[in-house]
């Protein structure tokens, strides 16, 4: 691949990530657009590598150590676009959902005031199912174009995905475009709802703080975030990594933290909630592996 046009220089994924820790991939791709991407997956093929994709880097948990596997990073300004087609918007995967939530304000369109202050691409987005409020990703998204392991470029309905809670069913794809149907509103209304939504977040969220959002998944019936608060577990810190104390399923990183503090913190989070209540935590970070373990 012509390096004048694809990145390649190694880079540490705490630099990339929300939660500031992260060990180096065996490779490095940043496509600047979707005949890269291709390209970049046909050099993972060629030199037997898997791959993973980041975007905004958020709800990603990564390993210190060297990651054997490549990483494409789907964030330059050929993913980062925004057009509308009446209330139909069409958007390059590596555009914040912030900027999605921010231009359906200015326009009176309805529908994604809920994405205010969630951080990360829309591609991410879409691939994690995120949700906040009652409110997820899979009602508005009409359509994705994506690249498929072997570089094909491919259009799904909504309908082909198979959404669950946190997942969107495809694996081995890069998703390159997302479409979603927004509702035509009053404009002082998409505004004040999506300032509602924001200020929620700000109030119940260590927004400042480094974090990968979420660490765990609400089982079900319950919050995960109410159980650890029940431990007493706010504030509780292995090296910089801290159990916030706004929302207690946040792991925040007070400038230091390695992946190895946080996970041991997650440990004593899921086992102290184990002890005193019977439920076992589920990870809803994405969790990469380093080392050995992670072939
Ligand atoms: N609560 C506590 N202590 C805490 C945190 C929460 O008692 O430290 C209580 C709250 O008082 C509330 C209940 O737990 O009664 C639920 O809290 P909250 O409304 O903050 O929602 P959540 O269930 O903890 C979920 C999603 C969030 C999403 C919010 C808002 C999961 C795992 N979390 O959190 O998503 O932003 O609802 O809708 O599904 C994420 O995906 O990374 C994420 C943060």
């Amino acid at each position: 691949m012509p390096r004048e046009r694809t990145q390649q220089t190694p880079v540490a994924l705490r630099r990339l990530t929300t939660l500031g820790v992260g060990g180096e991939p065996a490779l490095y791709l940043r496509p600047s657009n979707g005949e890269q991407l291709a390209e970049a997956l046909a050099e993972c093929r060629r030199r037997g590598l898997r791959w993973r994709v980041i975007g905004g880097g958020s709800n990603l948990l990564v390993e210190g150590g060297p990651l054997p596997c490549a990483v494409l990073h789907v964030q330059s300004p050929g993913f980062h676009f925004l057009r509308a087609d009446g209330a139909r918007l069409h958007a390059g995967a590596g555009t914040a959902t912030a900027a999605l939530a921010a231009f359906c304000r200015r326009r009176g369109l309805g529908g994604a005031e809920w994405l205010a202050g969630l951080p990360g691409t829309l591609g991410g987005a879409v691939a994690g199912n995120a949700g906040a409020w009652g409110h997820h990703i899979s009602e508005i998204l009409t359509r994705v174009r994506l690249i498929d392991a072997e570089g094909r470029a491919r259009t799904l309905s909504r309908d082909e995905l198979d959404f669950s809670y946190r997942r969107c069913g495809l694996r081995g794809v890069v998703l390159t475009e997302v479409e979603v149907q927004m509702q035509p509103r009053p404009p002082a209304q998409v505004a004040r709802r999506t300032a509602d939504y924001a200020r929620r977040r700000a109030e119940s969220q260590p927004l400042s703080s480094a974090s990968a959002g979420c660490i765990f998944k609400n089982p079900p019936g319950e919050c995960a975030g109410r159980l650890i608060d029940r431990c007493g577990l706010k504030g509780c810190r292995v090296g910089d990594a801290e159990v916030s104390g706004r929302h207690a399923n946040f792991v925040i990183n007070r400038g230091r933290a390695t992946a190895a503090d946080v996970l041991r913190l997650i440990d004593r989070m899921r086992n102290k909630v184990l002890k005193r209540f019977g439920v076992e935590l589920e990870l809803e970070v994405r969790h990469w592996l380093a080392g050995p373990r992670a072939a």
